[in-house]
């Protein structure tokens, strides 16, 4: 029996990149699943099932979807700073609006921030979300985890949003490799509990040399993809937090191991942002997504620079909040 939750899909799903919701296909009297909300939309795997009749689940709320589209899109055409700064407080206060309400409306804002900030074409995509899914979605909520982050930390600008929005999409993309495994995937929520620990695991796990030359590697590997003729990011010289995204002020770090003295704010955002999203917690964050990020418990990485960003992250959403109950109490 068909629920009322799903709809056949439209015209329009086919222009899209990533889904909006569950996709199922009708066989007999049930109902198979094709394609997980969020995911890349394999046109070549769903074209055997054009001719039949496909359902959607959605999980995005479309009219909240269009007003963050047009709110960036109006952001990409002012030119000067306190228009610019006014605009981006609108879109943390619609945001913390969205996320405040009990069933978090995420992956909405992330396919938004996507289709707005993206530019890596779909074969790379494909690369990460066939690698494992779950690793996509760590990319995929991350970067607009960072494009938040960033703008409570007082960025502004369309261009240098789009910047944190790539760098920090793209961190793990070096770990597609048909290396890749259940091994490399702890590795990765390790390392984001501190420094050094995604090594650890490996070496407790008893991970072969190329697991760990790979998850050792991937930095670099992501670095490249970077400096590729894909991306062309309007601050080059941000590049480098792709490279240096696992490197400590201890020395703790990967691949190098040097003591990165300096962690700017740039890097702290991206760090930050890639840290807190854990593969392993991907369903608790987009159950209730504010609450995640503003738990002190969520947060691991144990560097001054990210955590002044996370707090102003948190104080901003608390601001907004507050401000949201005076207007109800005015009203
Ligand atoms: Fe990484």
């Amino acid at each position: 029996m068909l629920t009322e939750k799903l709809k056949e899909i439209d015209i329009n799903f086919w222009d899209q990149t990533l889904s909006p919701g569950h996709l199922f296909i009708q066989m007999g009297p049930k109902l198979l699943s094709l394609l997980e909300a969020g995911q890349v939309i394999d046109k070549n795997y769903l074209n055997k099932y054009k001719n039949s009749k496909l359902f959607i689940e959605s999980k995005i709320d479309s009219k909240k979807y269009e007003m963050f589209m047009e709110l960036f899109d109006q952001l990409k055409n002012i030119k000067f700073e306190k228009p610019n700064r006014d605009h981006c407080k609108l879109i943390m206060s619609k945001i913390v609006e969205d996320w405040s309400s009990s069933d978090s409306h995420l992956l909405t804002f992330a396919l938004a921030c996507f289709n707005t900030f993206n530019s890596l074409p779909t074969s790379e995509l494909s690369r990460i979300d066939n690698t494992d899914i779950r690793l996509f979605k760590k990319s995929l909520y991350s970067s607009c985890i960072a494009v938040v982050t960033a703008m409570s930390n007082d960025f502004y600008e369309f261009s240098i949003l789009q910047d944190f929005y790539q760098i920090t999409f793209v961190m793990d993309f070096g770990l597609c490799d048909a290396s890749y495994s259940f091994h490399i995937a702890n590795a990765v929520d390790a390392e984001s509990t501190g420094a050094g620990n995604g090594l650890l695991y490996l070496e407790k796990a008893k991970a072969s040399v190329n697991e760990r030359n790979l998850f050792l590697g991937h930095p670099e590997k992501s670095y490249k993809l970077l400096e590729s003729e894909h991306i062309n990011l309007h601050y080059p010289e941000l590049s480098s937090i792709v490279l240096y995204q696992h490197e400590t002020t201890t020395g703790n770090g990967f691949p190098r191991g040097i003591t990165k003295r300096e962690v700017s704010s740039w890097d702290a955002i991206c760090l930050y942002a890639d840290s807190i999203v854990k593969m392993t917690a991907i369903e608790q964050l987009e159950s209730n997504c504010m609450s995640y990020l503003i738990s002190e418990s969520n947060l691991k990485q144990d560097l001054l620079p990210v955590k002044r960003v996370f707090m102003k992250l948190k104080n901003m959403f608390h601001y907004f909040q507050e401000n949201k109950k005076e207007e109800r109490v005015a009203s």
